[in-house]
């Protein structure tokens, strides 16, 4: 636990106080992750299986705006934070209080820090997990980006960097929160999992078999959809339907903050793989690392996929 009432990351800071006292509704459908772990995916096949696969009414919309964060939006006043939600589409104002049910709504917050109605309200939760590795080489790419953007040294590479990850240390990441590390985060999802209002997924289930798995979203949030409606869903949420989506690359944020061509290196819709950890990490890097995922693991169950 972080005593503080806000978390100050790389750039800005997060009131947990506010965080804490928002008004959860029961028919909230909250997409939680680690980050870097598929966020803006399933932010893309939520709306989308709500409305029925309406791919216009989706594109229409920023994915800021039809599944805010919690932390940025309840947070708006911090400076960093106004410049990051302008640029991810969020208008100024925007109320997350006086939205629409049901309200899709992420966080990359850990379970003891989300609002305190979590325990009586029981929302829908969306949780979706990836192995750490490949979190991590995602993070760092982000990081590498973002670091500079808020002029912050970048890292001098990869072995400098999964320190920090590990221990989610130093601020790495505006949404990696110091002392949040990938157990902390995941491990208490996947001992929840099984709790009606829990659908837990992995990314890497969701290369594997993409419409099996809006079909499990589908049915967890209560939709019927034809099968001809699931492909339709897979097909605007493959990883190159997305690439070349400037709505789901959060282009103005690419061009405006981190000054890069988001149909070349948008962070959010990037190379999607797994395993991908596997040309980054040096030896060095894989044991140090290996030695402390072993601790980390050591009470759970929980098997991520390293590769497919
Ligand atoms: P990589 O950096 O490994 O490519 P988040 O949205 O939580 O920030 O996660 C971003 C990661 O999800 C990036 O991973 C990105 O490429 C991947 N991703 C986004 N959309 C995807 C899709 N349709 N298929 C596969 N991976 C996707």
């Amino acid at each position: 636990m972080v005593d503080s009432e806000t978390i100050k990351n790389a750039g800005f800071s997060i009131d947990i106080d506010l965080v804490k006292k928002f008004e959860v509704r029961e028919d909230d459908i909250f997409l939680i992750t680690y980050p870097k772990s598929g966020t803006t995916w399933m932010k893309e096949i939520v709306p989308l299986v709500l409305n029925g696969g309406d791919v216009a009414a989706v594109n229409a919309l920023p994915p800021d705006v039809r599944a805010p964060y919690l932390e940025f939006v309840l947070s708006a006043e911090d400076p960093i934070l106004k410049e990051l939600l302008t640029n991810f589409g969020v208008p100024g104002g925007f109320d997350i209080d006086t939205q629409q049910s049901p309200r899709v709504i992420v966080s990359h917050l850990r379970d003891d820090f989300l609002p305190t109605q979590f325990a009586e309200k029981r929302p829908k939760v969306i949780y979706v997990a990836r192995n750490p590795k490949d979190v991590a080489v995602s993070t760092f790419h982000f990081v590498q980006k973002e670091l500079p953007a808020i002029n912050k040294k970048a890292y001098d590479g990869f072995s400098d960097f999964l320190p920090d990850f590990m221990n989610a240390r130093n601020g790495i990441h505006t949404v990696v929160y110091d002392g949040s590390t990938w157990p902390s985060h995941v491990l208490t999802w996947w001992k929840r999992r099984h709790e009606p209002n829990v659908c837990f997924v992995t990314f890497e289930d969701m290369k594997k078999d993409l419409p099996g798995n809006i079909r499990i979203i589908s049915e967890f949030l209560g939709v019927k959809l034809s099968d001809d409606v699931i492909q339709r869903i897979a097909e605007h949420c493959s990883f190159d339907k997305m690439k070349q989506n400037p709505v789901s690359l959060k282009s103005d944020y690419c061009v405006n903050v981190l000054k890069v061509d988001p149909s070349l290196e948008s962070p959010f819709v990037r190379k999607g793989q797994v395993g991908g950890w596997k040309s980054v990490f040096s030896e060095a890097d894989n044991e140090t690392f290996d030695k402390m995922y072993r601790e980390w693991m050591k009470d759970s169950d929980f098997e991520p996929q390293f590769e497919l």
